[in-house]
């Protein structure tokens, strides 16, 4: 008898037509809606294997109606929508998609920071809402890239691939992570600061970090007020990594000039959060892996791990590794 899958959102053809020629497969089969609650409780209940995004809280309460689930195949690299721990516990696999969006990430990343920094958004409305009138030397003046200092918190594959761009714009790279790198520090020129000295002498800050217990809301008033003036914050990772109030009140009080969110502490962000009327906030909908071909290898990715662990081998990109410990 066939396995069976529930995959909760649309995804590209050909991926779930190879699924469908092995598995009894259901599918929410929407672009733009998040799969409804009581759809997911009632679907993880009775498949084998489930194919979800970062929009679907997989959390313990829901974990406990999954009876025959063996894997969560997260199509994404961040799994905070997971809870990993109930998950292991119940000895059902959870994988992720990394290595493929690394570099698509760096440069959606240094995209947003140059967009900031030039005031890109701002300007392009500036001539479209019929406002430019003359060349005037300090019109949408911004910061300068190019012999600037960035500061990368969270140095994975995503940070080092944004430090090589960062480099071919001749930056001075800080970086701040849980372990020192010396070998990525000698190869790519880069130095590890404490985040102290990170977040006082850096021009940008990127935020590159997974969102863990640890990382929440570590971003806050008085990582703002050791800022320089003229310093911009770039966040691709998680909105929760930042505490958004006292961002925008950082903001306000020119404690720091610019942000860039690709990110959001509620995705989708409520049209009225105070962020979104500040000129000098360039955002974005959370599309830091979306390029064509990124997100067609992501759902490869997605479709191969879940494939090896209902075949019960260990899928490549396994987030719960300790579930194989032994039986290897
Ligand atoms: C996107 O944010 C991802 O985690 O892949």
């Amino acid at each position: 008898m066939k396995q069976s899958i529930f995959i909760t959102r649309k995804i590209p053809d050909h991926v779930l037509n190879q699924l469908q020629e092995k598995y009894n497969v259901a599918i929410w089969d929407h672009e733009e809606i998040p799969v409804p609650r009581d759809i997911l409780e009632e679907k993880i209940s009775e498949v084998d294997g489930l194919f979800c995004l970062l929009t679907d809280s997989i959390d313990s309460e829901l974990l406990q109606k999954a009876h025959k689930l063996k894997v969560i195949s997260n199509l994404a690299v961040g799994f905070n929508n997971i809870d990993v721990k109930a998950s292991t516990e119940k000895g059902i696999i959870v994988t992720n998609t990394p290595g493929v969006l690394t570099e698509t990430t760096a440069d959606l990343t240094f995209a947003l920071l140059m967009a900031t920094a030039r005031r890109i958004p701002e300007a392009s409305d500036y001539l479209r809402e019929g406002n430019w009138s003359t060349w005037s030397p300090m019109l949408l003046t911004g910061q300068d890239i190019h012999h600037a200092t960035l500061g990368i918190i969270g140095l994975g594959r995503i940070g080092e691939a944004l430090a090589k761009r960062a480099k071919g714009f001749e930056m001075n790279v800080l970086y701040h992570n849980r372990n020192r790198k010396p070998e990525i520090e000698e190869q790519i020129g880069l130095q590890y600061a404490s985040l102290e000295n990170l977040l006082k002498e850096s021009d940008f800050v990127c935020i590159l970090a997974p969102y863990t217990n640890e990382t929440k809301n570590m971003i806050r008033k008085e990582h703002f007020h050791l800022m320089k003036p003229t310093s911009i914050l770039i966040n691709t990772a998680r909105g929760g990594i930042v505490n958004e109030t006292d961002l925008y009140d950082s903001l306000i009080e020119g404690e720091i000039w610019a942000a860039g969110l690709d990110v959001f502490e509620q995705e989708p962000v409520p049209l009225d959060h105070p962020l979104l009327t500040l000129p000098n906030v360039v955002t974005l909908p959370h599309i830091g892996s979306a390029s064509i071909n990124t997100r067609l290898k992501m759902a490869e990715v997605a479709m191969s791990n879940l494939m090896s662990a209902l075949d019960g081998e260990k899928p490549k990109y396994i987030v719960n590794a300790e579930l194989f410990l032994g039986g290897e």
